[in-house]
């Protein structure tokens, strides 16, 4: 557990104001406004093409937006490079796994783990290594807690699309982030594994004491462990508050929730 961690409440981990994305004529993300406090699980829903992964993109230093600004700890991020975002501790994953498929999986892991030695002691809440949980402090204890001990040593390529996407979430938790995006974990598991990786998300902010943002199609298994729902729709952001009031919510419903819920009823 870290020891000072930000009170809730207090400064915003990330603050995103304004949030604007154009790719030519086409606003992927427009004017976006979300602010994520310590220790908050929070989801992002949106019909394919609402801007979702563009958002993250912005807030993670992956695109540079049109406009808007980004403070993190109330440190100014505009403009910056992704890696002051990740010295931030903002990590993220990529809908598509980026994984090294040679590398053995405990050296992905090791991979992420030296690249977060490497940054400078001004990370103020993981300041030294005795502060790192006992969890994130070696590619051993990360594998241990995303439950793939035993395939440790086969090449990352080798585990099934599942594994690939808990290791990718792993080697995120390896650079010891404060904030972790993550962006459709659960696309294509099975429902049980959906519901697996909720709970591995769910502990990984109770135990670590992450703030944790996540995108995923599977709204009824999201809608059921966050405890605020940010919806996007075309860009804009049109709900932000608990789930319940989200999925009572006229223009969600319109927009998104009333098709989307149809669909997940299982066959
Ligand atoms: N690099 C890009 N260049 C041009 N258009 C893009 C690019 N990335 C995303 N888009 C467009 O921006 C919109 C939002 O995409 P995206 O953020 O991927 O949506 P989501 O993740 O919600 O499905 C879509 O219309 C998509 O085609
Ligand atoms: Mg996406």
């Amino acid at each position: 557990m870290s020891e000072a961690p930000l009170p809730r409440g207090g400064v915003p981990l990330l603050d995103a104001r304004e949030i604007t994305v154009r790719f030519g004529g086409l606003t992927a993300v427009d004017a976006v406004d979300a602010v994520f406090t310590a220790g908050e699980l929070v989801g992002i829903i949106g019909p394919n093409g609402a801007g979702k992964t563009t958002f993250f993109n912005a807030i993670s230093g992956v695109t540079q937006p049109t406009s808007g600004r980004l403070l993190a700890s109330g440190r100014n991020l505009s403009g910056q490079a992704p890696h002051r975002f990740a010295a931030q501790g903002i990590a993220r994953t990529f809908q598509t796994p980026r994984v090294f498929g040679d590398m053995p999986v405990r050296d992905n892991i090791a991979f992420g783990l030296k690249f977060a030695g490497r940054r400078p002691r001004q990370y103020w809440l993981w300041g030294d290594e005795a502060s790192v949980p006992w969890a994130l402090r070696t590619a051993d204890s990360i594998l241990d807690l995303i439950g793939l001990g035993a395939q440790a040593e086969l090449p990352a390529a080798a585990i099934t699309p599942s594994q690939q996407r808990l290791l990718e979430i792993g080697m995120a938790l390896a650079t010891r982030p404060r904030l972790l995006l993550l962006d459709e974990v659960a696309a294509g598991l099975t429902e049980s594994e959906v519901e697996d990786m909720a709970q591995l998300i769910r502990r990984l902010r109770d135990e670590l004491d992450l703030t944790v943002v996540w995108i995923e199609h599977a709204v009824t298994t999201l809608l059921r462990h966050v405890e605020r729902v940010i919806v996007l729709h075309q860009g804009r952001k049109i709900a932000d508050g608990p789930p319940a009031e989200v999925v009572r919510n006229p223009e969600v419903i319109e927009a998104y929730l009333g098709d989307e819920m149809m669909e997940e009823t299982p066959p």
